[in-house]
């Protein structure tokens, strides 16, 4: 009989079975006569076991336990559920078959510095953790481009390579293009966005982007992962709503399809369950007023770092809104709030547990002579922005849109401390390999 070639994930469909399960050898252990092979495929672990009997003889057995670790290998056997094996099922194995067999694997069971972990962050992929946290992130990413194409949102990809700066240029990464002189690798796709929201009314892009940051923080990483919707006729508040939706279903969905990820990371699910709208919403002024109370040496128009933020998170049980910032420390784009024009219409959302800042939205000026205004008083070279201007040039209407950052989400929701584990290959100033 032909006996299926199945995903360890799938198990539950065919206990008393016979099944083939392709994958890599990631622990093994024996008692007494009896050989366990942890073996993984991608989608789960799985205990094989093998006595002497029916399908081994005793000398089998044991030359079982000599595989070495990584192996590739195809099990064949029955499934039976076994509520103490890893994943509450075991194959009681009839054949392995070694497809390759590895050398001496460099990562052992004993801890290691994360420094010799991210060198080796090719192998240390399949480490159970790092595949939960993965698996998590795949999941964030389908409900992203669920969210937005559930709700009419188009998606439009930013070109990586752009003529000019968009959050500053202190971060910009600069490289020599042809006879055109200097591009740089795109900081973020929302200008782009909002070319394409006045073509398209409801746009997102889900891209990389790039920051020269100095900082070696736990919440920054030289290249990472944006979605940025941008919609048109939207002001800041709707802009804020959409926000919340977005963040709550984002979670929703984790909790509900990464129920096995979340509890091989340890996860407690209360703060994430709370995760649902409203949040709150915090005026600027009302943070440092926070912030002093708590005793922060901080000044008005001082910009909020990750301390400020992870203070703050702690007055709320949910992600909360930071609107209202002082203009000058954020982009030139910001619409100024017309009751007070040294602040602009523009939020942060903080999440909880210490995170910091998963989004930073706002709503975009739309008036023509004031974005000149704008560009000029940054020192931005006009000529680049002539395309940007041109928006305003024809039918220009208030819009507003966000961007969230990925490892920073996903960081959160597994509850991990470094975003540099929330993405497969991190960049950071002092990593590039692998
Ligand atoms: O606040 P930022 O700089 O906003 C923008 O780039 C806007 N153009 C977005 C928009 O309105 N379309 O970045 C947005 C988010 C941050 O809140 C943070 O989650 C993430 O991007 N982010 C980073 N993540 C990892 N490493 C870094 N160096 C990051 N810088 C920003
Ligand atoms: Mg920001």
């Amino acid at each position: 009989m032909e006996v299926p070639w199945v995903s360890i994930e799938t198990l539950p469909q065919y206990v008393d079975k016979r099944v083939e399960i392709r994958g890599w050898l990631a622990n093994k252990r024996s008692s007494g006569k009896i050989t366990f092979l942890i073996l993984r495929d991608g989608t789960g672990f799985l205990q094989a076991t093998a006595f002497a009997g029916e399908h081994f003889d005793s000398e089998e057995v044991k030359s079982l336990k000599r595989i070495p670790l990584e192996s590739s290998l195809i099990a064949r056997g029955k499934v039976k559920e076994e509520k103490r094996a890893i994943g509450g099922y075991e194959l009681e194995l009839e054949k392995v078959e070694i497809v390759s067999e590895a050398e001496e694997y460099p990562i052992q069971k004993k801890e290691h510095s994360v420094e010799f972990l991210m060198e080796n962050r090719h192998l240390w992929l399949r480490s159970r953790k790092q595949n939960a946290i993965l698996r998590v992130r795949n999941q964030v990413i389908m409900a992203i481009h669920r969210f937005f194409q559930e709700r009419g949102f188009t998606l439009i990809d930013p070109p990586i390579l752009t003529p000019a700066a968009c959050e500053g240029t202190t971060t910009l990464f600069a490289l020599d293009y042809f006879d055109l002189g200097k591009a740089y690798l795109s900081q973020s796709g929302q200008l782009y966005m909002e070319a394409a929201c006045m073509a398209f009314g409801k746009v997102y892009c889900l891209a990389p982007t790039f920051r020269a940051e100095k900082s070696k923080t736990r919440r920054h990483l030289t290249e990472f992962w944006m979605v940025e919707p941008e919609v048109a006729f939207y002001n800041w508040e709707d802009n804020m709503k959409l926000q919340e939706e977005f963040v709550s279903f984002v979670v929703q969905t984790v909790l509900e399809k990464c129920q096995r990820e979340l509890e091989v990371l340890e996860r407690d699910l209360k703060p994430l369950e709370r995760v649902v709208p409203p949040f709150p919403r915090i005026s600027y002024d009302e943070a440092l007023n926070i912030l002093h109370k708590k005793g922060f040496q901080i000044e008005w128009g001082d910009d909020f770092g990750g301390d400020e933020e992870t203070a703050i998170s702690e007055e709320f049980d949910r992600p909360v809104f930071i609107h209202h910032y002082p203009k000058k420390v954020k982009a030139f784009y910001m619409q100024p709030d017309p009751e007070n024009p040294e602040l602009v219409l523009n939020d942060d959302l903080i999440a909880p547990e210490g995170y910091g800042e998963i989004i930073g939205g706002s709503e975009r000026i739309h008036d023509l002579n004031l974005l000149k205004e704008r560009i000029k008083e940054h020192s931005l070279p006009e000529e680049v922005f002539s395309w940007y201007l041109d928006l305003r040039r024809f039918g220009s209407c208030p819009h507003s849109g966000f961007g969230l950052g990925v490892e920073r989400t996903v960081a959160w929701i597994c509850g991990i401390h470094h975003i540099r584990e929330a993405i497969p290959f991190p960049r950071q100033i002092y990593r590039l390999y692998p």
